[in-house]
């Protein structure tokens, strides 16, 4: 998907919308908004925090943001972006129906303001945060440990 959209003034100062990476349909992440390495390389959590989350991504994935444009400075993106972002991501869910959505961190589970979803959600701090605290392998197993009992007990 290669188009811009005009939604928020985030275009303005992106190289251009990230969309997703990854093409599996049963589990979908979902960040807050891509940062300058992402910018950069046109690909959603390819930077630290990417280098976490995808550590325990044992199966195929499919990842995206709630925001699909660099906020400047990679500020955290306001509600009014957030809201302007919001059908894409809901478009992203409605078509790929994916078995469970991972919304990580508050900007992520801002979806639940105004989204009934139909499929299950995790919801997750996100890997920065994990950074932040120190607590990493927690992280890690605790987001392993919430996907094992949807995937593993359907
Ligand atoms: N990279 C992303 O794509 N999303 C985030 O939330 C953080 C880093």
């Amino acid at each position: 998907m290669r188009f811009t959209c005009t939604n928020c003034n985030l275009y303005k100062t992106c190289k251009s919308p990230i969309w997703s990476d990854g093409d599996n349909y049963n589990v979908m992440f979902v960040g807050e908004a891509p940062g300058k390495n992402e910018d950069e390389q046109g690909r959603p959590f390819v930077g630290y925090s990417g280098k976490i989350l995808r550590s325990v991504l044992k199966e195929p994935y499919y990842i995206t943001n709630i925001v699909k444009c660099r906020p400047p400075n990679n500020r955290t993106p306001t509600d009014a972006e957030v809201n302007a972002c919001l059908p894409h991501l809901i478009h992203q869910i409605d078509s790929i129906k994916p078995k469970v959505v991972v919304l990580l961190g508050v900007s992520a589970q801002k979806l639940l303001r105004f989204y009934n979803p139909t499929v299950k959600i995790i919801k997750h701090s996100h890997p920065m945060a994990a950074v932040y605290s120190g607590s990493v392998e927690k992280w890690k197993e605790e987001l392993q440990e919430k996907l094992n009992k949807i995937l593993l007990n359907p």
